[in-house]
């Protein structure tokens, strides 16, 4: 169809696995986990299992750890911020986060809790870190930190997060939906009371699957509540993790899906480091302003902009006259928009995954070059 450099949004290709593992579930004869003692049950029980260790062997989770699936990392998000924060409470968070960050934060602060954001400066999207230690008050309880900026590619310095959260005895939330199978990410320091993912990005699983990995000892209210399969008579929530989190049927054949993408990913040899050469061509083209810090540690995630012209325009032509989808406007993450100064046009977004090429990467830098000389 075209050359698809909008993997920020989702992995559009996936490897054969996954599509192979769902077809063995949709084919196959698979009950309801927990809804049953027979065969058709425990067959769907394991599938969720599976994907359970797969999610918890990324992460180096131990038994301090528990994974509960959702949809994807915005219910995840919601989960662990809704269930741990209650009034009075105060948050910090950053001007990286994604709106299924900010808006649950919007609702929180309506209901009585506070939050403060650390900024970050223009152009680069660079974290004044000193902040975070500005921002304390007594009733600070927790901090959460998007670990890659959906707009600018970079990396969130999460040692330093990690042992500033440990000194002051924060909870750390991590939103890893940029991360989560391209960063390796290590719980095994017990450091992050939750790492929140989604399954469709950079774990290449498909759409409608996600969630959370978080230590045990957090104390989370439910935010969903339903059935559980088991204790029909009680009137709440079982406060058991992975049932807390986890209301109502799971996704079985999207979770099949996402336990084959984590094993392909963690068994798949490294792919050569494409952003960097598409980095170093990009600054040859003139006219245009590439926004984030290239010095410091990044997913290939770029966002730029061509001369004066709108995001939407140029994203536009891409498509039309190219066909390299790309992702215009403010990627839903308006605080970041207002620290780079592209709160009024956005930004063009290029994303890369391990399927992107290395012509196809020339064909999108002769593509720039070509609407940069217009
Ligand atoms: C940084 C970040 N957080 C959260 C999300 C939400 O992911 P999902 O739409 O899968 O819930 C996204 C997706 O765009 C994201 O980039």
């Amino acid at each position: 169809m075209g050359i698809y450099l909008d993997n920020a949004a989702t992995t559009a290709q996936k490897p054969a696995v996954v599509a192979e593992a769902m077809t063995e579930i949709l084919t196959g004869e698979y009950g309801n986990p927990s809804r049953g003692a027979h065969g058709y049950s425990l067959a769907g029980y394991r599938v969720a299992e599976s994907a359970r260790n797969q999610v918890k062997q990324l992460f180096k989770a131990d038994r301090r750890y528990e994974v509960a699936f959702t949809n994807n990392a915005t219910v995840a998000l919601n989960e662990v911020l809704k269930g741990l924060i209650q009034t009075g409470d105060h948050i910090i968070t950053t001007s990286w986060e994604h709106n299924s960050v900010l808006r649950p934060l919007y609702q929180l602060e309506a209901q009585g809790a506070s939050f403060d954001v650390v900024a970050s400066e223009a152009v680069t999207g660079r974290l004044n870190y000193q902040e975070f230690t500005e921002k304390i008050r007594p009733e600070t309880k927790a901090v959460i930190c998007n670990h890659a900026s959906n707009v600018t590619g970079n990396l969130l310095d999460l040692e330093w997060v990690k042992d500033f959260c440990e000194a002051h005895e924060l909870y750390l939330i991590i939103d890893a939906s940029q991360t989560a199978g391209v960063v390796p990410i290590d719980l095994s320091d017990g450091k992050i009371a939750a790492v929140c993912f989604t399954g469709h990005k950079s774990l290449y699983g498909p759409q409608g699957t996600g969630g959370v990995c978080v230590r045990k000892d957090l104390s989370l209210e439910p935010v969903i509540t339903g059935g559980d399969g088991m204790q029909s008579f009680s009137k709440v929530q079982p406060k058991e993790l992975p049932t807390l989190l986890e209301a109502g049927t799971l996704n079985i054949p999207g979770l099949a899906g996402l336990a084959a993408s984590i094993q392909w990913l963690r068994e798949k040899e490294a792919r050569p480091a494409l952003g960097e050469y598409f980095y170093q061509e990009l600054q040859k083209i003139d006219g245009l302003t590439i926004y984030g810090d290239f010095n410091l540690p990044r997913v290939d995630v770029f966002s730029m902009n061509i001369k004066d012209a709108e995001s939407a325009i140029v994203s536009d032509l891409l498509w039309e006259e190219f066909q390299i989808a790309t992702r215009p406007g403010y990627h839903c993450a308006p605080l970041m928009h207002e620290a780079l100064g592209t709160a009024d046009r956005g930004t063009v977004r290029l994303s890369f995954s391990s399927f992107t090429t290395k012509a196809e990467v020339d064909t999108v830098l002769a593509a720039l070059q070509n609407l940069a000389l217009r």
